[in-house]
């Protein structure tokens, strides 16, 4: 602590300060007695354990558009901001101590590697607040299955923060940012670093929040009997029968994204390393 800091803590108004700054201290040891004796794996709130609220899906579009592209925070941010942010506005805590920034890792599927679309991911971490592996599977499928056949972006802001006017659309057939962006850019000839892209990404932001919202929403008045509409993608459910069940001599594959665009053998998937500008 350098001079000023101490005399200035020390000095006028510093004891009400500090004693002020104990209290607060001891105000947080008494509203958790437990956290001294906090046995590993133990979570204050319990596992998934804070209370969901509905939330407007149009409100919810709207505030994760902005999340986008507050400080460049991007989509992961965005999307978790829109839901839990909202609730933290409305409700307090302990919505409003979540460390949001945590999400923007999420930014172009996972600081820039192309894995999962961050607002995807941003979603499920939502849902993971309230709700266990069992609830929650429906849910992230139901948003997942609507995004790989969905032509996305579909919002349109009120007022542009990157760029105005429309936005071309495409189903991304998949939930990964690699193909969905690189598919989108090679359809529309834009680059993947252009303002235009950020654009698309940041309504994408928004109407995975919104559908977000209106999962959260649907399993908040269905409780256990939530059911997404989306059936199993049709190659999930005849590749699966051999790569995805228990016994199969060829039972190897993991996870249930649409296996098409890897494995169909398209223009895009044949070998680039061998006479190839
Ligand atoms: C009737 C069962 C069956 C179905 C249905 C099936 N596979 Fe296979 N698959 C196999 C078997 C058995 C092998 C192993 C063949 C070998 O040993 O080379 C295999 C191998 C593979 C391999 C690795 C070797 C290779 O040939 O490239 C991939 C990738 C694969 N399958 C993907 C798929 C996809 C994608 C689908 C759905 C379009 C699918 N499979 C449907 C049985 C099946
Ligand atoms: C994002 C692209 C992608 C998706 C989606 C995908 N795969 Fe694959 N899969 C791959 C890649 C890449 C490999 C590794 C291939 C290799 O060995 O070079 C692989 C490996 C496999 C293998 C092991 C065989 C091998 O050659 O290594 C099987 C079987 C397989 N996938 C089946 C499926 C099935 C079934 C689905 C749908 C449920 C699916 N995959 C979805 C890209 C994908």
């Amino acid at each position: 602590m350098d001079f000023s800091r101490r005399q200035c803590l020390l000095g006028l108004g510093g004891v009400a300060a500090g004693s002020a700054l104990l209290s607060m201290v001891d105000q947080a040891a008494a509203q958790n007695p437990q956290s001294a004796k906090m046995t590993r794996f133990a979570q204050t709130g319990g596992d998934f354990g804070w209370t969901p609220h509905k939330l407007d899906p149009q409100e919810v579009a709207a505030v994760a558009y902005e999340g986008y592209w507050h400080k460049g925070y991007a989509c992961g941010y965005g999307c978790f901001y829109s839901l839990i942010g909202l609730m933290a506005e409305k409700y307090g805590a302990p919505y409003n101590t979540f460390p949001f920034t945590m999400l923007e890792a999420n930014k172009g599927g996972i600081s820039d590697w192309g894995t999962i679309c961050g607002a995807l991911y941003g979603a499920a971490a939502a849902f993971a607040l309230f709700w266990g592996r069992n609830d929650r599977t429906p849910m992230v499928n139901e948003l997942y299955r609507w995004y790989e056949v969905t032509k996305l972006p579909i919002y349109k802001p009120a007022k542009a923060l990157g760029v105005e006017g429309e936005i071309p659309n495409n189903a991304a057939g998949s939930v990964l940012c690699h193909i969905s962006v690189s598919k989108w850019c090679y359809a529309n000839k834009i680059e993947a670093t252009s303002k235009k892209r950020n654009e698309r990404c940041g309504r994408l932001t928004a109407d995975v929040a919104a559908k977000a919202c209106e999962i959260l929403n649907a399993k908040i008045d269905q409780g256990k009997s939530f059911k997404g509409a989306f059936a199993k993608q049709e190659a999930v459910e005849t590749c699966g029968t051999c790569h995805q069940t228990k016994g199969e001599e060829a039972n190897w594959a993991k996870g249930v994204m649409d296996c098409t665009p890897c494995h169909d053998g398209g223009k895009a998937l044949t070998n680039k390393f061998v006479d190839h500008p």
